[in-house]
């Protein structure tokens, strides 16, 4: 009774906020069908303790435990009524544990005022996808990500002209191209649409040129995509996030001009962008991600890189970029991760990375980056990772190196570096979290004294072999060694000298 009167009160409260106008006095039960027809859903379907898709990292929780037969859905969890007319409006029932199989006489397609329905992490047991999704016509957010349904997205999909958003991602299904074209041209309010791990390998890419201009996020990662991707969709005047990795046989150019200006994340990696990075990237102010790793891109990377000054992620490797890297990246204060790594950069390495203050990942390796390394770095307090192996680097490991607070993995491997590492062994040494330090095959030089290694707690891996005037002296009074576990590291790769002390 208590639950009656809350119920109505929180209906009258959201009702009177929602429609001010209406003097109507509001109801506050669902419609009894309307109730049948989800308890009908509920019965037919059975629950798991298994959790949703990892991916989602949210452990499942079964929302229709809370599905009484006799107390009114306003109660139940996931379920959104509509106050004045007891319509079920909305229903939330992502990763609540379902499973069973839902087929085209499914209650749920009876629930027609439906405006949102997600049943993402849900498990319908291979079930072809039902044409009667086509029936809620009202629905502005349509959500089936990973919920185990199979065969070709049925056309009367293409019916939904009201929704805004569209998540199909994650499952076994297909696309006709002719079928496609439809959907993408009859929904033209869509601002989100994800169809990740699809099968669209049907689809001409240049059916993406019905998109409505409307769209602000395009997610097709693992899509098999196959041919040209039409370039336009980069000019789309609102498009905001554009996700199209990993599909090996999507072939595309970045667009010179006319850029969507709202671009915030543009993944491109691992499909094949041959041609080169053009100057007008520098125009997307508020680009905060640029992904285009493993897409063969080539030519040289412009200046105008250090104008994207919102970056919090860049990632160009694996491709064949090459010549001199601009070093324009002293105002990007907020980039925490740079990969660089496989290219056949060449020139002077760019000293403005090192002025990164909110870095916590720095790769270049696997270039042919000439230069010394800084000798003042006062920045880099959260860097964790910092691979600059395989280069041409000369000159000194600078003490800086060994005074990151945050470092995890060094890793300078096959450079030319010489002279003797002192710094490692400084009393006010810092690097607590040091896991890993890879100076081998450099030509480095003197001694190290077991026992000033002490206080690197967590070293779990060191590698100096390969440097020719290198020794390493066990101390005598190294009582807590952490010697041992070293040296059987080194020994496996052996060419550096071990000899004892007495
Ligand atoms: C679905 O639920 C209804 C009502 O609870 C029941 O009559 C019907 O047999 C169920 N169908 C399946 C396939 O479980
Ligand atoms: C739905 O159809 C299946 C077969 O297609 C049948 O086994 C099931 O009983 C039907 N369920 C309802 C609720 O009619
Ligand atoms: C497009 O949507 C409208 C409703 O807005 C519908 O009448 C029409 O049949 C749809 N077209 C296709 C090809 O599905
Ligand atoms: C669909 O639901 C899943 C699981 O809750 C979520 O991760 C995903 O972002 C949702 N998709 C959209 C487009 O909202
Ligand atoms: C996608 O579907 C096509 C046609 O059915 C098939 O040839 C292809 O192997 C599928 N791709 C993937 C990645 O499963
Ligand atoms: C866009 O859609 C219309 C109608 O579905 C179709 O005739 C046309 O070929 C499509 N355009 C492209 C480029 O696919
Ligand atoms: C860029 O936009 C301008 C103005 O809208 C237009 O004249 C020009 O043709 C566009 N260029 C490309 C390559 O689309
Ligand atoms: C963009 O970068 C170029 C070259 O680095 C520079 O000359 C120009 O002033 C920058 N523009 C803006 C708006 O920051
Ligand atoms: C890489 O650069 C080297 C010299 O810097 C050049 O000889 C080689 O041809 C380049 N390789 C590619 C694939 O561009
Ligand atoms: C890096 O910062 C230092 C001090 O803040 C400054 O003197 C130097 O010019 C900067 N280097 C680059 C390449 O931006
Ligand atoms: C060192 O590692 C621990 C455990 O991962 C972490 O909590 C701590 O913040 C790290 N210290 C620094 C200075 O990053
Ligand atoms: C050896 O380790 C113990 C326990 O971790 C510590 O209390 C002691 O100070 C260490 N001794 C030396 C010489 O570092």
């Amino acid at each position: 009774m208590l639950y009656l009167i809350l119920c109505f009160l929180l209906g009258f409260f959201n009702s009177s906020l929602l429609s001010l106008s209406s003097s109507l006095p509001p109801t506050h039960l669902c419609r009894p069908e309307q109730s049948s027809a989800l308890l009908q859903f509920k019965s037919n379907l059975s629950l798991s303790i298994s959790k949703c898709s990892q991916e989602f990292h949210i452990v499942s929780v079964h929302k229709t435990d809370s599905w009484d037969e006799g107390t009114d859905c306003c109660k139940w969890e996931g379920v959104v009524r509509d106050n004045r007319k007891g319509n079920v409006i909305g229903l939330d029932l992502s990763c609540s544990g379902l499973i069973g199989s839902l087929q085209s006489n499914s209650s749920i397609f009876s629930l027609q005022n439906l405006r949102w329905l997600n049943l993402a992490g849900n498990y319908f047991s291979n079930s072809e996808i039902p044409s009667e999704f086509g029936k809620l016509r009202s629905l502005t957010y349509l959500n089936l990500s990973d919920t185990a349904l199979t065969g070709f997205v049925p056309h009367e999909f293409s019916l939904l002209s009201e929704l805004v958003s569209l998540d199909l991602g994650r499952n076994y299904l297909l696309f006709r191209d002719h079928d496609f074209n439809m959907l993408v041209h009859n929904l033209t309010k869509l601002e989100n649409i994800v169809l990740d791990y699809m099968n669209l390998s049907l689809v001409v890419p240049y059916s993406f040129l019905n998109l409505t201009v409307s769209l602000k996020h395009l997610s097709l990662s693992y899509c098999d995509l196959q041919g040209n991707f039409p370039t336009q969709v980069f000019h789309l005047p609102f498009l905001e996030n554009i996700i199209l990795s990993s599909n090996p046989n999507l072939i595309g150019y970045l667009p010179e001009t006319n850029w969507s200006s709202p671009l915030s994340l543009l993944d491109v990696s691992g499909t094949r962008f041959p041609k080169g990075l053009p100057g007008s990237i520098g125009n997307l102010k508020h680009l905060k991600a640029l992904s285009l790793s493993r897409c063969v891109f080539m030519g040289s990377i412009p200046s105008t890189l250090g104008n994207l000054t919102k970056l919090t992620f860049l990632d160009i490797s694996n491709n064949m970029f090459q010549r001199q890297i601009p070093d324009v990246f002293g105002n990007l204060n907020d980039l925490s991760s740079m990969d660089f790594s496989s290219n056949n950069f060449s020139g002077v390495f760019p000293s403005s990375a090192f002025n990164l203050t909110s870095l916590t990942f720095m790769d270049f390796s696997s270039n042919f980056l000439q230069g010394t390394l800084p000798n003042n770095i006062s920045e880099l307090s959260y860097l964790r990772e910092l691979h600059l192996y395989e280069n041409l680097l000369r000159g000194r490991v600078p003490g800086w190196l060994f005074s990151l607070p945050s470092l995890e993995y060094l890793d300078l491997h096959s450079n030319k570096l010489n002279g003797p590492i002192d710094s490692i062994q400084e009393p006010n040494l810092v690097l607590l979290n040091l896991t890993s330090l890879d100076l081998s095959s450099n030509n480095l030089s003197g001694n190290i004294q077991s026992c000033m290694l002490v206080k690197l707690r967590n070293l779990r891996s060191l590698d100096l072999s390969f440097n020719n005037l290198l020794s390493l002296t066990r101390c005598s009074n190294d009582v807590n060694s952490t010697l041992p576990r070293i040296i059987e590291f080194l020994s496996l790769l052996a060419t550096c000298n071990v000899s004892q002390a007495s």
